[in-house]
């Protein structure tokens, strides 16, 4: 039986034109951009051509791009960047109770340095209201911190009105758009943010590729210090091939995004729809704003772990909602904020689609996942 991957949420394959753009640069291309001679020019140029293919998928200036290893870098960088440049306005910071843990965690480690976190509650369905954000800011608030969409449930946030009350209320915005990068238009100017973190993965670029696009005119301090490498911001000889394959897929991904999510809509439209035949589940996230491809769901009484083991037993490949943690396994701090009910808090799937996905695996899904849900809740077994 071949393979269904339904977990590009989780991670995506890499493109075949990425690969193709990497090539030269694994194989015969090898000098340091950082040399004087035309061999190591060859990789500058691409890292510089890449740098202005990403800057106009986003509606950026080159020189606001700055490439790292990964999301998580970009938002740590951010993060911490922002508080130390803000630090003699004040110590308050402000985000969602669903950010990645890329962003909370960071945002713990500046707790325990003195800063103050206030996390804004969703609503059942995962979205934040202006209203709420325009009470939480005060005049010690250095950072709003929100995502652009959930990589859980898939909710989509009201970005651009975000971004319209920070920059009116003077206090720095950084969004982690590591899930709507190269599946929803970004465009940082009509979203008003100051700082955006992408992720090459999630869009079939490749592994450990990141990018931080900085406001021009914001400074942050150094990430990494040594050579000179990203205008000295973040020292450390350039992951040529990467970078020239995350510029490469996303172009590709902005290119087609709209043929793309019409596919991919249909596909998780079939797939919601036939789930919520099954009793006792339910859609999470937001019905209207939300990713394309993500089909998140709640069924009551199962473990959403044994959901996906089974599954896997099927090669399908999905993902649960919560996180395993040291032998526990506690439910996720996205769900819980929803305000899921304890009987389903332990039942959630992820189905997260990509344009590789056909039909036949979405009807093939269908059809395994009842009787899984029957298998668990101790119905007749297939
Ligand atoms: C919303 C969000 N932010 C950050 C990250 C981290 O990105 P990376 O895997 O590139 O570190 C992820 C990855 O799942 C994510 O979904």
């Amino acid at each position: 039986m071949s393979q269904i991957y339904m977990d590009n949420a989780s991670t995506t394959s890499l493109s075949k034109n990425a690969l193709e753009a990497m090539m030269p640069f694994l194989t015969k291309e090898y000098g340091n951009p950082s040399t004087v001679y035309s061999f190591g020019r060859i990789s500058k140029n691409a890292v510089e051509k890449a740098r202005e293919n990403v800057a106009s998928a986003i509606g950026a200036m080159p020189q606001e791009i700055f490439f790292t290893a990964s999301g998580t870098e970009a938002d740590n960088w951010a993060i911490k960047s922002a508080a130390e440049l803000e630090a003699s306005k004040g110590k308050h910071i402000i985000t969602t109770e669903i950010e990645h843990h890329a962003v909370i965690h960071t945002l713990q480690y500046l707790k325990r340095k003195g800063y103050e976190i206030t996390y804004l509650n969703v609503d059942k369905n995962g979205r934040i209201s202006p209203e709420q954000l325009h009470a939480a800011i005060r005049p010690d608030t250095i950072l709003i911190t929100i995502m652009t969409a959930n990589n859980e449930i898939g909710t989509i946030m009201p970005i651009a009105e975000i971004g319209c009350i920070a920059r009116e209320r003077g206090v720095l915005f950084h969004t982690d758009a590591v899930q709507a990068a190269g599946h929803l238009p970004i465009d940082v100017t009509s979203m008003k943010v100051d700082m955006l973190s992408v992720s090459g993965h999630k869009f079939k670029g490749p592994k450990g590729t990141g990018v931080l696009y900085v406001r021009k005119g914001l400074k942050l301090p150094s990430n990494t210090h040594g050579g000179g490498q990203e205008r000295g911001q973040r020292a450390g000889t350039e992951n040529v091939a990467g970078i020239v394959g995350l510029a490469a897929a996303l172009n590709e991904a902005v290119s087609n995004m709209q043929e793309n999510n019409m596919k991919i809509k249909n596909m998780s439209n079939r797939l919601i729809e036939g789930i919520l035949k099954i009793p006792d589940s339910q859609l999470t996230g937001d019905m209207v704003n939300r990713l394309p491809g993500i089909a998140s769901f709640a069924f009551q009484g199962v473990e959403g772990e044994s959901i996906v083991l089974l599954l896997d037993q099927m090669g399908i490949c999905a993902s649960a909602g919560s996180a395993c943690s040291s032998g526990s396994l506690e439910p996720s701090h996205v769900l819980k904020a929803i305000g899921l009910p304890h009987v389903t808090l332990r039942g959630a799937l992820r189905l997260s689609l990509g344009e590789d996905n056909s039909e036949e695996e979405i009807e093939i899904v269908l059809e395994k996942i009842p009787q899984i849900i029957a298998r668990l809740r101790g119905g007749p077994s297939y």
